[in-house]
């Protein structure tokens, strides 16, 4: 250790990065004592473009500027959580594909984004070949899980309070890494005719890792997105899914946006884009929300 500050005691505060020194932040280690692991959600769903991604980037965005360390790891080879939060192909020379086959630690992988307090592992197309590389390997479905172990331990400046780890649009090796490696699952469900529609096989992949990987796995909860009031059908599956959910599903309903559609192109989360956009609203309140389960969770 070469700093003064490694003696800094173990408390949440102390732990608080000067948010604008990024450099810093990332290279002068102060700490040393291995912290508490982060709490990790997984935000996972088999079918495309239900707004898993949007909502990693938001709800992450939002735990930042309540002063969580957020770390979002990008498991879905398309790499849109990397693009979205404006992280170049050319910067991607570690990735999440390194750290799942075990070839660098998780914190070698970490960017800073050009959100205070928010970082990202990215990911690039070299995560299609995880399957068949290691698909035969005993610790295959632990590959995530294993690496994170590390994220709060050894010479480092700060510890993460989150993980949010954004999955690919399918029940692969990929997913199942993270739901083996997650506290809880989010499920966004897109408001539409088919959103039941491979739920139920879903909800069974979860409990299958919990009762062959992960026991102590939750479905954290699920937000209905792309919620269009001039549509009468976007209110009966609401309906529909409030019903054959009940509680687990969160109150707030993420409308169709195109400020959220548009965000993404500039590198930014719709949060920084465009705050006062209904869609940032309404993932402000999701994330109060879900930070609000949180709490009752660890007080329970
Ligand atoms: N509430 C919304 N209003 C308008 N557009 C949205 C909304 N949520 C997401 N989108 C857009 O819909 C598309 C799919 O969203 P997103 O990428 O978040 O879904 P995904 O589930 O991660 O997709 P994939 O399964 O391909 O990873 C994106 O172009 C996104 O910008
Ligand atoms: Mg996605």
């Amino acid at each position: 250790m070469t700093d003064t500050q490694s003696d800094t005691p173990d408390t949440p505060d102390a732990n608080a990065p000067d948010v604008h020194e990024p450099d810093v932040i990332l290279f002068k280690p102060t700490r040393v004592e291995p912290a508490p692991r982060p709490r990790v959600l997984a935000i996972a769903n088999q079918k495309g473009g239900v707004g898993k991604t949007t909502t990693a980037i938001n709800l992450g965005t939002a735990l930042a500027a309540i002063g969580e360390n957020v770390l979002i790891v990008d498991l879905d080879p398309q790499g849109n959580a990397s693009t979205g939060l404006g992280i170049d192909r050319r910067d991607r020379r570690t990735s999440t594909y390194d750290v799942l086959t075990g070839a660098t630690p998780m914190r070698a992988a970490v960017l800073q984004t050009g959100v205070p307090q928010l970082f990202i592992a990215p990911s690039t197309m070299d995560l299609t070949g995880f399957e068949l590389e290691v698909g035969r390997e005993r610790d295959r479905a632990f590959r995530l899980r294993n690496a994170l172990v590390a994220l709060n331990a050894g010479e480092r400046a700060y510890d993460f309070t989150y993980v949010l780890v954004d999955c690919p649009p399918s029940l692969n090796l990929l997913t199942v890494n993270a739901m083996a490696a997650a506290d809880s699952i989010l499920v966004p469900l897109q408001c539409e005719f088919f959103a039941l529609e491979g739920l139920s096989q879903l909800l069974k992949t979860v409990e299958q890792v919990k009762t062959t990987l992960n026991p102590t796995l939750s479905i954290h909860g699920i937000v209905l997105t792309m919620y269009d009031s001039r549509n009468n059908l976007s209110s009966q599956v609401v309906a529909d899914v409030r019903e054959f959910m009940g509680p687990k599903v969160y109150d707030t309903v993420i409308p169709r946006n195109v400020r959220i559609s548009e965000a993404p192109s500039y590198g930014k989360p719709v949060l920084v884009y465009d705050l006062k956009c209904v869609g940032s609203e309404a993932y402000l309140r999701l994330a109060t929300e879900i930070i609000q389960r949180e709490k009752e969770l660890k007080a329970g």
